[in-house]
């Protein structure tokens, strides 16, 4: 077929945007088989569309999915469980994990298998799904013997902080099953902040982290301005369950736009209920698979952003009525008790990342999610002290980078091979053939370098979204600062100075970023909806 009939009939059919950019110059010499499936393909825009996939689309069997509301809702917030120190020498930390399979019974007469860090360790009851905190302070060095009871070779990525390249579980350091591995590094000062652990091997991570293997990491401060405030931890997942109690294997749609189950978790509840009886300092971590948060407390519940990935902001920014974390993103929020009792929902808000469907342009946004009810409770005892605390003006200095001596450029872009889709056997680790999610015109290869930095050299990245959705941009071993945003031809400078390893990048927009490595090796970086990662929207850094 030549590309003029192909258009005509795949606009007048709206599925252009399946076929992004690049597909037309490079498959539509073989489409026509592609296209006919397609057609026949009218109503595969969601879920329960993929039911009827051909057997040939090789789409896992999907059982019905348990009703959004099987999962009790309104018990009060499990706290994280704690990695315990089991080091004895002071600035030391020291630890097991254990990935392994768990089971936990979440719908009534089903169990359900998890794979989890310590499952088996206790309290894991209330929250069958989060990873053990690690809270520990700059200058500690943390070694973490890391034992792989899954079925699969595994790593551990330390999401956000400034490893050596060696220790960070890149996919080329993969633990096999029955393997143990001890990382090891130190943490800087400077490094307070609120990172993540989670696995990181090529083409399933997205199935180890969706079976439940992640976890929050917390670095302090000696000199915190904040550390007078009660913390609150809130640690988001998404959960995908079926009837039968089974997590089950991603059907096509998760793989296009990432997976988003029916449930979203927070400390591995449902809509756990907060009672909050004075001002408090929230972490929050979008451990989602592919999944946007737009925090919202309700316009009358204004809070405080105080911190991003990498930590503090250098102001406060305040009166916020919305706060979106891309996933992968974290943030530190002050919340206030008020002066009079109140409530709220802590909702996620409908926010449109243009997920792709089979037979239109994109799919309309999700719906508002309700996370978590909030309770306000001041308390008005006098002896108790004022529920009220008061943030700095200036929570910590952030000094801009200097002028950058390199240049890196970073474009994202996606290509739908619908007869590569169609041939039969076509798949590696249930991945679809023909989806391509690219970084430079190309997927991951392990053993090509993307790009190659010179350490301690101050680089300017461009990373220009040209595809139709969003994607969330994350960069190994380091934090940046968003230096602005270009989009339309219309440049906005980022206005306020923030430490990040994620940056959400929108369609038809380039984001531009100040960053530096200071380690020689390898590094990765990658859209952070897992799916895209393991389907290839991943390059590797090299430092030398
Ligand atoms: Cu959170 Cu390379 O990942
Ligand atoms: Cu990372
Ligand atoms: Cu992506």
């Amino acid at each position: 077929m030549i590309r003029r009939q192909f258009l005509a009939r795949s606009l007048s059919a709206a599925v252009a945007s399946l076929f992004a950019r690049d597909v037309f110059a490079q498959h539509a010499g073989h489409s026509m088989q592609g296209m006919e499936d397609m057609e026949g393909m009218d109503d595969m825009s969601g879920m329960s569309g993929m039911q009827h996939a051909k057997p040939s689309l090789k789409a896992p069997p999907q059982g019905a999915l348990a009703p959004a509301d099987a999962l009790p809702a309104g018990a009060p917030l499990p706290d994280l469980r704690r990695l315990a120190n089991a080091g004895s020498e002071a600035g030391t930390f020291r630890a097991t994990l254990v990935a392994e399979p768990t089971q936990h019974r979440l719908l009534a007469g089903r169990s359900t298998t998890f794979w989890q860090y310590n499952g088996s360790g206790a309290g894991s009851a209330q929250d069958p799904v989060t990873g053990p905190l690690i809270d520990v302070r700059e200058g500690d060095t943390v070694e973490i013997r890391f034992i792989n009871r899954l079925p699969q070779p595994s790593t551990i990525h330390w999401h956000g902080l400034p490893v050596p390249p060696d220790q960070d579980g890149n996919p080329s350091a993969m633990i096999a099953p029955g393997a143990t591995h001890v990382y090891r590094f130190t943490l800087p000062p400077g490094s307070a902040g609120t990172y993540w652990y989670h696995p990181h091997p090529h083409m399933m991570s997205a199935e180890q982290v969706f079976r439940g293997l992640a976890g929050p990491i917390i670095v302090r401060a000696a000199d915190d301005p904040l550390a007078g405030f009660p913390e609150r931890h809130l640690f988001f997942s998404d959960l995908k369950l079926a009837t039968d109690g089974s997590i089950p294997a991603n059907d096509m749609m998760d793989w296009m736009n990432g997976r988003e189950g029916q449930f979203v978790l927070v400390n591995g509840a449902r809509r756990p209920r907060i009672t909050v009886k004075e001002d408090e300092r929230w972490r929050l971590w979008n451990a989602c698979s592919a999944r946007y948060l737009r925090f919202s407390l309700g316009e009358q519940q204004r809070f405080v952003q105080v911190g991003t990935d990498g930590g503090l902001l250098e102001k406060p920014r305040e009166g916020l009525t919305e706060l979106l974390l891309a996933p992968g993103e974290r943030a530190e929020v002050i919340v206030r008790a008020g002066g009079a009792p109140s409530q709220a929902t802590l909702t996620a808000d409908v926010y449109d990342r243009r997920k792709m469907a089979m037979s239109h342009g994109s799919l309309p946004p999700d719906p508002a999610h309700a996370l978590a009810d909030v309770t306000f409770q001041p308390h008005t005892d006098a002896r108790a002290g004022s529920s009220a605390r008061s943030v700095p003006a200036t929570l910590r200095t952030i000094v801009p980078f200097p002028a950058p001596v390199a240049q890196k450029s970073v474009i994202f872009s996606e290509a739908m091979d619908m007869a590569a889709m169609h041939r039969p056997g076509a798949s590696v680790h249930g991945m679809p053939a023909g989806m391509r999610f690219m970084i430079n015109g190309a997927g991951f290869d392990p053993k090509r370098v993307t790009l190659t930095s010179r350490r301690d050299e101050v680089e300017q990245w461009t990373i220009e979204n040209r595809t139709d959705m969003d994607h969330p941009f994350h960069l190994h071993g380091t934090q940046f600062q968003v230096i602005g945003r270009e989009r339309g031809g219309v440049k906005t400078p980022e206005p306020y100075l923030a430490w990040r390893d994620t940056v959400n990048v929108q369609p038809d927009e380039i984001v531009r970023i100040a960053t530096v490595q200071t380690m020689a090796g390898e590094r990765m970086f990658h859209c952070h909806i897992l799916e895209h990662e393991d389907l290839g929207m991943m390059g590797t850094l090299k430092v030398t």
